[in-house]
């Protein structure tokens, strides 16, 4: 179980990425959702000992991370949101010398996990292709490959999916879903979709704090009766924003479908509908 309690982190510049984080993060998968700029990246990079909070404590079954970075690097796996890989390198090549880097010295054993990493993230067909050449998916699901080396019990994946089409993407959530089993798994993103089906427990974060957190099915249950929708003209939209709690806008044909946060009826016209995750989304960010 990992810990996180009053971690806050300014940037030289000024900017306050993180104000007084409490979060506690239970084995399997856990969502972290937030538009850009969070500051999902930085509680990742804090997360990962890259990088250290102003204030705050983490503990990870009880041990203090931040008082022994090192020992905490032996449980982790991370896949940071930009990760590069060297050109021309084949996967198998660079899994085996990312491998030594974490410290697996004994070659035979270090072959095995390499080959059965390269199956589990399906890519064993591909292992004597670069890297470097492989499509957006192959290169996140490499991404995983390299993150459990060593066999962590910590998983910290920073906005893996961006730029996945919807096969890649539902192939990863796979990937993760089986991974998240057997150890905390991190996951930072902005699309709500990742978070839906995969993940038991979640939070939203928006400018440095924690606006919402609970299982997603909770989260959308509390939003029932007060999620209404209308379909306007075009020209009306800006009207009904000035007025109301707009969650979002939707085109259909030259139409555009309102959905709108209210305790009661906004006004004629509009229906209650069944909330759903994006709308706990969209009403978070509009109450911060
Ligand atoms: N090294 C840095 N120096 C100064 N400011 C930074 C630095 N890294 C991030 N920031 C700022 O801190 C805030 C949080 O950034 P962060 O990258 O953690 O957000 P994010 O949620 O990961 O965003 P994205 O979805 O775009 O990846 C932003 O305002 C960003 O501009
Ligand atoms: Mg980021």
């Amino acid at each position: 179980m990992l810990r996180i309690s009053g971690v806050t982190k300014t940037y030289p510049n000024g900017v306050r990425a993180l104000h007084c984080i409490d979060l506690t993060i239970e084995r399997g998968l856990f969502g972290l959702l937030g538009p850009n700029g969070a500051g999902k990246s930085t509680l990742m990079r804090i997360l990962a000992t890259l990088q250290e909070p102003d204030a705050g404590q983490l503990t990870f079954d009880g041990a203090d991370v931040l008082a022994d970075p090192r020992a905490h690097r032996q449980r982790l796996g991370y896949l940071p949101q930009d990760f590069g890989v060297y050109p021309g390198v084949s996967a198998v090549e660079l899994l085996d010398h990312l491998a030594v880097l974490k410290g697996l010295t004994n070659r035979r054993q270090r072959a095995e996990q390499v080959d059965a990493l390269l199956h589990q993230t399906n890519l064993h067909a591909h292992r004597k292709k670069a890297v470097s050449g492989f499509s957006g998916g192959m290169r996140q699901r490499f991404g995983i490959a390299q993150a459990l080396l060593g066999d962590p019990r910590m998983l910290i994946v920073d906005e893996p999916t961006a730029g996945l089409d919807p096969e890649e993407r539902n192939r990863f959530h796979n990937l993760l879903a089986e991974v998240g089993e057997n150890v905390v798994v991190l996951l930072s993103t902005h699309i709500v979709e990742d978070v839906r089906h995969l993940c038991p427990r979640m939070a939203i974060l928006s400018e440095g704090r924690v606006l919402r957190e609970g299982a997603p099915e909770t989260l959308v249950a509390e939003l029932a009766g007060r999620v209404w929708r209308k379909t306007v003209e075009k020209h009306e939209v800006a009207r009904h924003r000035e007025s109301l709690a707009v969650l979002s806008t939707q085109l259909s044909g030259r139409r555009t479908v309102l959905r709108v946060l209210s305790e009661g009826p906004p006004g004629p016209g509009f229906d209650v509908v069944a909330p759903d995750l994006e709308d706990v989304y969209f009403a978070a960010l509009l109450q911060r």
